[in-house]
């Protein structure tokens, strides 16, 4: 990733070059740390460049929260800043490049893009652990009709997966690199016809991990429409078992149960198991109604939330651990002006949010971008307004 080192130089000069910079727009020091940040505004783009002092150099980098999508803008910020700076660069690795993002491909979709999209398909489909992507891309090229969001949490298989649709020019994938648990819930009701969860990892140890529970359900069949099917695949004894529970637990399901049945696509996974011989195991859940439409006005303003004197004292320097998801205020970056740059982690345990968020006299805000609206978010959100609001006494 990007960065320069540079020689040792006196930051207390930052403050009055930021004034007059046209790149960086704020400045401010670690409460615990000689670590700064560095406010940037570049190609209308905002993020935080991190400024680590050391004897012998001066390390000026990006900031993993807040970096934008594009490295070349990075790049070009990390210059600019050394520039308006004055710095004297030891060595640097911000040459432009012309290489692709990895994960820059149109069929790409951040998590945040589902917050307003368009759906270019009447019919949705959407695979969870897609892996090497055997069964997504040949249901993709069989139902050009249909659209499929392939989710995978493991980065180099949606990369591959990516290359692959474009070499095979398909139109009809968009690739997801999120956790499926948290993902449905930025689907609206009513819109697949299919869920396919193919060989999940079975999590024998760690059963809270596995992607069938109860709230997968519940999630699944509010956006399946209604006769649209969630599938499961596995060769795990115990998956199968606890999966049928799990289904069987809610008051009104449609589950059918097959054994050993042939699929038209074998995924590279699966063609290991049935050369050992292993049984493999379908449940298919039906969906019996329509869904009454998501409410999905989560609010993540801070509305009333101001800077007071001494917060930073007050904020707790441990993570608060609640019934499903946890809230971390992790560090603290104080300007001269008195605001705070409040690098926080919150959310779900599996799949946490880290952010900053920006507290002044005149308010506070999320710095740059809101937190995927997911519920867990929403409510850790509510359990960080109330620490930020707490007053002496
Ligand atoms: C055993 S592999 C099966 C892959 C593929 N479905 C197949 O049949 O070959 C399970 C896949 O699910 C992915 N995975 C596990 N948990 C996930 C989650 N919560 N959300 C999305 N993908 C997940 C893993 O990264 C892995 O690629």
């Amino acid at each position: 990733m990007p960065h320069l080192k540079v020689k040792p130089f006196d930051t207390a000069t930052i403050e009055e070059k930021v004034a007059h910079s046209t790149v960086m727009t704020s400045f401010a020091t670690s409460m615990t740390s000689s670590d700064m940040v560095i406010g940037v505004e570049h190609k209308g783009e905002e993020f935080l460049l991190q400024l680590k002092p050391d004897e012998k150099a001066y390390l000026l980098k990006y900031d993993k929260v807040t970096r934008p999508l594009k490295v070349n803008i990075l790049k070009e910020a990390l210059g600019m800043v050394s520039e308006a700076l004055n710095l004297e660069v030891l060595s640097s690795n911000i040459a432009l490049s012309n290489t692709k993002a990895a994960l820059s491909s149109e069929y790409f979709k951040k998590i945040e893009d589902f917050e307003n999209i368009d759906y270019p398909k009447e019919k949705v489909s959407v695979e969870v652990g897609f892996g090497s992507g055997r069964h997504l891309l040949y249901q993709a090229e069989k139902n050009p009709d249909t659209l499929f969001i392939g989710l995978e949490i493991h980065t180099p298989s949606a990369q591959q997966v990516l290359k692959q649709i474009e070499l095979q020019g398909i139109e009809n994938i968009w690739v997801v690199n999120y956790d499926a648990r948290l993902f449905l819930e930025m689907l609206p009701s009513n819109l697949c016809t299919q869920i396919f969860v193919h060989f999940p990892v079975p999590w024998d140890k760690k059963p809270q991990r596995r992607v069938i529970s109860k709230s997968f359900l519940a999630e699944s069949m509010r956006v399946l429409h209604k006769e649209g099917r969630l599938e499961l695949r596995t060769d795990s004894d115990n998956y199968f078992w606890y999966s049928l529970e799990t289904f069987f637990s809610v008051p009104k399901t449609e589950v059918e149960v097959r054994k050993n049945e042939a699929l038209e696509v074998t995924s590279k996974y699966e063609a290991r198991w049935l050369r050992q011989e292993k049984d493999i195991y379908d449940v298919y859940v039906k969906c019996t109604q329509d869904s009454e439409e998501k409410e999905s006005r989560l609010d993540f303003n801070f509305n009333d939330v101001k800077y007071t004197k001494g917060i930073e004292e007050r904020l707790p320097k441990k993570a608060l651990v609640f019934d499903g998801y946890f809230v971390h205020f992790e560090r603290i970056f104080k300007q001269v002006d008195g605001s705070l740059f409040i690098k926080c982690a919150f959310g779900s345990f599996d799949r946490p949010e880290h952010k900053y968020i920006l507290l002044s006299h005149g308010g506070c805000r999320y710095f740059v971008s809101l937190p995927v609206r997911t519920m867990v978010n929403y409510e850790a959100h509510q359990k960080l307004a109330e620490q930020l609001m707490l007053t002496e006494g």
